[in-house]
């Protein structure tokens, strides 16, 4: 039984129909005092072996929702509980950054242990955060997905260029290139100055008249991959194109990266959104 979390609702129906499981309707609903309600329905079949929450959190309230439905999982006697987690919240707070600080990614980890059997998380920002969880925990990497809508495109790249935005996310660029079949890859040096500003240095890399794919795990508030365009229209790359598994696309994401001149935003499923037009359903059934 596939069990989702709202933010998780495509993603969850898709797992379903590829693992022909039955998929829960839960219900939510919200008290007066602002608090949460998440339950599942009446297990029909009588405590099944297995559930499998999909739920991605990126906000409190997804957490607490998620906790929820693990919980009332328990409550009627579903025998293993998993949890998929698509997009970690707090994920990118993996260590204290300065004295005082919580680790918060390792606190919502903890969290979501107590009512689980296993965890499953779609590409982390650092995969060594499966080691906050108390219970056994596998990494899926989904970012050759995001090469599916690239061999749809009407004219196919022209000497595509797959560019990390900083050094962290080259990964990301070489698995996108490898799905995709060819191109090169490189990656800018990255300066963050806040949470909504930073700058870019470019490579040596020759981008006049290149198609340009710019790959990240997540855009937040866009400003890494904004700056990325902005930097290639400079340098006059052909078309520009962003491509990140987790479009958070925070506060005015969207409109930076269509104000910096970006050809189309691609992103997967563990968000849902407007641009998530690939799904990371076929990897994660693999893990399930
Ligand atoms: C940072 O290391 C990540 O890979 C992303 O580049 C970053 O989190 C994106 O954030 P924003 O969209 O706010 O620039």
């Amino acid at each position: 039984m596939i069990v989702p979390g709202s933010w998780s609702q495509a993603l969850s129906a898709s797992l379903a129909t590829l693992l022909d499981e039955p998929l829960a309707v839960p219900e939510f609903d919200r008290f007066p005092d602002g608090e949460t309600f998440a339950a599942v329905p009446p297990v029909a079949e009588a405590s099944p072996d297995r559930a499998v929450v999909v739920a991605a959190t990126p906000s409190n309230d997804a957490y607490v929702e998620l906790l929820q439905l693990q919980d009332a999982l328990r409550e009627a006697g579903v025998d293993e509980v998993v949890t998929v987690v698509p997009y970690m919240g707090y994920g990118r707070q993996d260590r204290a950054f300065e004295p005082g600080h919580p680790v918060s990614a390792r606190a919502v980890a903890r969290a979501v242990s107590t009512g689980t059997d296993r965890v499953v998380l779609v590409t982390p920002h650092e995969a060594s955060i499966r080691d906050f969880f108390d219970v056994p925990c596998d990494v899926v990497e989904a970012a050759g997905r995001l090469a599916v809508p690239l061999h749809a495109l009407d004219a196919a790249l022209r000497e595509p260029l797959f560019l990390a935005p900083d050094d962290g996310a080259t990964e990301i660029a070489d698995a996108v290139r490898d799905a995709y079949g060819g191109g090169e890859t490189d990656y800018f040096e990255k300066t963050r100055h806040s949470g909504t500003e930073v700058t870019v240095e470019p490579s040596d890399a020759d981008v006049a008249g290149r198609d340009v794919v710019v790959t990240d795990d997540i855009v937040a508030t866009g400003s890494t991959m904004a700056e990325s365009v902005a930097v290639l229209r400079e340098r006059d790359a052909a078309r520009i194109f962003t491509a990140c598994v987790h479009p958070l696309l925070a506060r005015s994401a969207r409109t930076r990266l269509e104000a910096a001149g970006v050809e189309r935003v691609y992103g997967t499923d563990t968000l849902e959104r407007d641009v998530s037009a690939v799904s990371v359903a076929p990897v994660v059934a693999d893990a399930l």
